[in-house]
């Protein structure tokens, strides 16, 4: 059975080989692009961005493994196969590693890293005190997914009052719900610091505008993990500038990478990092593609399927 691969490049390939042949020996691992000239002979494509009418072409094709947890990358190819499942990347060290960038951005916010960077960048002795500590502070997480919800829970356990918004009720120990476009505003109003871990989708696009940060109490942080085109950015600086936002922690952005003459990058009251709030190692990637196709192969239903009514 033939895998192909793109994630971390050409580079990446021998070692890509070298993780399938521990955990799928069956699976015999190429390049994708080096399968341009026959794609009928692919089963399986484990892919970042594949590129407009690839996968269409691959006639054979049974399943494709997102190497993302997002799946817009393979969906903004109009000939995406909507025949073939997408198995959207999860798994635990996906999981904790956007708890932790969650919980990062959190405490970045809260203890004012912007300005102690700002400080040391002008070799400024700016010691101040934090207005609030942990279990003062509101966060809201937008998005209770395979993500967001792990992410809610490990912001509970370093004390913050977490609440969290998704489309569908849901109840999560500890953690304040809110559901649907009725309850976001009530949501928006309690929440200190916006964490979004919301998919890309028409309903979700520019969640972050001047309309819902004006809902924010003033002062308040947003952190997205989310993709670029959840924040209007444009309006995250004007809040920021008029002291509506206090900071803003951003990890992705429309276009990436952000060009660098782009005003993110020198505001004072802006972390800027780029994409990498949680991409698994390849072991733990390749086990999760490995596992998936397996249960696919069993006739089960992998794990994590992307649903197109839903959009994510
Ligand atoms: P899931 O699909 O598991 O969860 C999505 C959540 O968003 C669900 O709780 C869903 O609600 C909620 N949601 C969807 N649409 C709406 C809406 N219109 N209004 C309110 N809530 C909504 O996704 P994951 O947790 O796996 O991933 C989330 C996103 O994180 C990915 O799509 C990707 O864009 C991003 N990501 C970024 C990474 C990075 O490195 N920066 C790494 C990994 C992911 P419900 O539960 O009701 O369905
Ligand atoms: C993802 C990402 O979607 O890395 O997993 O952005």
């Amino acid at each position: 059975m033939i895998l192909v691969v793109n994630s971390g490049g050409r580079d990446a390939v021998a070692d890509w080989q070298a993780q399938f042949a521990k955990v799928a020996p069956n699976l015999e691992v190429r390049w994708l692009e080096d399968e341009a000239s026959r794609p009928d002979a692919v089963h399986y494509a484990f892919v970042w961005n594949p590129g407009p009418g690839r996968l269409a072409a691959m006639s054979n094709l049974r399943l494709i493994l997102s190497s993302g947890a997002g799946v817009d990358h393979i969906t903004k190819d109009p000939t995406w196969p909507r025949h073939v499942g997408i198995v959207r990347m999860g798994g635990e060290e996906t999981v904790q590693r956007m708890g932790e960038y969650a919980c990062l951005g959190a405490l970045a916010l809260l203890r004012g890293l912007p300005r102690i960077i700002e400080g040391q960048r002008l070799r400024k002795w700016d010691s101040f005190d934090s207005p609030r500590t942990a279990p003062e502070t509101r966060v809201g997480v937008m998005g209770l997914g395979n993500l967001g919800a792990p992410a809610a829970q490990m912001l509970r356990g370093l004390g913050f009052q977490v609440a969290g918004w998704s489309r569908s009720p849901k109840s999560l120990h500890g953690v304040e719900h809110f559901a649907g476009e009725v309850q976001r505003d009530r949501f928006l109003a309690r929440t200190d610091i916006l964490v979004c871990l919301l998919p890309d989708t028409p309903e979700t696009r520019g969640a972050i505008r001047a309309e819902t940060i004006a809902k924010l109490p003033r002062g308040a942080g947003v952190v997205n993990a989310g993709r670029g085109g959840h924040v209007v950015l444009s309006d995250v600086i004007a809040a920021l500038d008029s002291g509506q936002l206090g900071g803003a922690v951003l990890d992705v952005f429309e276009p990436e990478p952000l060009p660098p003459d782009h005003p993110a990058w020198s505001h004072p009251g802006i972390i800027v990092t780029p994409h990498l709030a949680s991409l698994a190692s390849r072991p733990a990637r390749a086990q999760y593609v490995a596992d998936a196709i397996a249960a696919f192969e069993r006739g089960e239903t992998p794990p994590n399927l992307y649903d197109p009514a839903r959009g994510y």
